[in-house]
């Protein structure tokens, strides 16, 4: 079995904040943070959406343009850092809200790398046989877990969310040429917890949490793994990357983003850039780029994607699919 991409979704909540609003209440600049990150603008989810709605919205989405029932789906993994409770897992607030009683129905913790996890999981699972169809979200409030206060991580960070519907289809990963995921790569570092983490939980103060993270020290390692994982899954697939169609990055930082590409002699129009827009959501941001560039038609059938993504922990990885 293969898994194919049959249905991509997204929602954004509506308010937009810009840097000039964030310049009111802490001391930074339009200038500084488009300088710095390529951010110009986030949305906020309003005081009354939580993670799960936005997750709703954009998994929705995605069933729409499929041909894929709700009630027949087998498998929903949620990627989320930020669930509407400590239990029971959002995924299973998304289940009852589409009508898909009985499947299984699970979140799933890998902060930015959280889509690229789940990806791989549920393709696990379509593969092995264990399901037919799987709903894959991204979704994300990142900002009831910042210090607004803090001007080194608030500006970075929005919400969003963004899904994907896949099917197993016959045949095995078998040729490139073929639609579907032809490979995934999942890593971790649990060494630099120290780097990029939030400051409670359940289990420790028993209060949620703000981030905390050591910016230039992130930014080091996020551009030297990430380009260890596209090659990683250009070799894999003896794929060149003039081969590739499009790389749909992690949307943390644009600097990040250039890097990535330039390493990979990738020109930038093959690369989807929304961080400029939507700043960094998380585990939503794949998702959310990837839906943008299907919607308005760069990213077409049959064409070969690179997504990639690191994050807490650390974790990286990637998936490689022809759509
Ligand atoms: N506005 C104005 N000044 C600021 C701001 C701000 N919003 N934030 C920090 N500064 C100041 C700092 O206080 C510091 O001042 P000082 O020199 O007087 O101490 C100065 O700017 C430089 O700070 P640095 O942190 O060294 O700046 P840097 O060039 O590294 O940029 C940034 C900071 C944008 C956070 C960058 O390091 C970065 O993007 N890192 C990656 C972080 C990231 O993407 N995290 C997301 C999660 S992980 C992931 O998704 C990959």
């Amino acid at each position: 079995k293969r898994s194919v991409i049959v249905g991509c979704g997204s929602y954004l909540p509506a308010r937009i904040v810009t840097n000039e609003d964030l310049a009111h209440t802490v001391e930074t600049s339009d200038a500084w943070i488009r300088e710095r990150s390529g951010i110009a603008q986030r949305r906020i989810a309003a005081n009354d959406e939580t993670t799960s709605d936005l997750a709703i919205a954009a998994a929705r989405a995605a069933l729409d343009g499929s041909d894929i029932d709700p009630s027949t789906l087998d498998l929903i993994i949620l990627a989320t850092a930020t669930p509407d409770n400590t239990f029971p897992a959002s995924a299973t607030k998304v289940q009852a809200a589409l009508g898909a009683a009985g499947c299984m129905a699970f979140d799933l913790q890998a902060v930015c790398t959280g889509f690229v996890y789940a990806l791989a999981t549920a393709d696990a699972f379509l593969r092995c046989g264990q399901a037919r169809t799987a709903l894959v979200i991204g979704a994300e409030t990142f900002s009831r877990i910042l210090d607004w206060q803090d001007r080194g991580t608030c500006v970075l960070f929005g919400d969003g969310a963004g899904a994907v519907v896949l099917r197993a289809e016959d045949g095995g990963r078998g040729d490139k040429s073929d639609r579907g995921i032809l490979s995934t790569h999942l890593h971790a570092d649990g060494q630099h917890y120290d780097m990029l983490y939030v400051d409670g939980g359940p289990s420790s103060t028993q209060t949620t949490g703000v981030v905390r993270m050591q910016g230039r020290e992130v930014f080091r390692h996020a551009v030297s793994k990430l380009s260890m994982a596209v090659e990683e899954a250009l070799a894999a697939n003896d794929v060149t990357a003039e081969e590739l169609d499009w790389l749909v990055p992690h949307q943390a930082n644009r600097r990040i983003i250039d890097s990535t590409a330039r390493k990979l002699g990738l020109p930038p129009e093959k690369v989807v850039v929304t961080v400029d827009r939507h700043a960094n959501t998380s585990a939503a941001s794949i998702p959310l780029a990837l839906d943008e560039a299907i919607r308005d038609g760069r990213v077409r059938p049959g064409q070969l994607v690179l997504l990639e993504g690191m994050g807490g922990g650390f974790t990286w990885g990637s998936v490689l699919a022809r759509v």
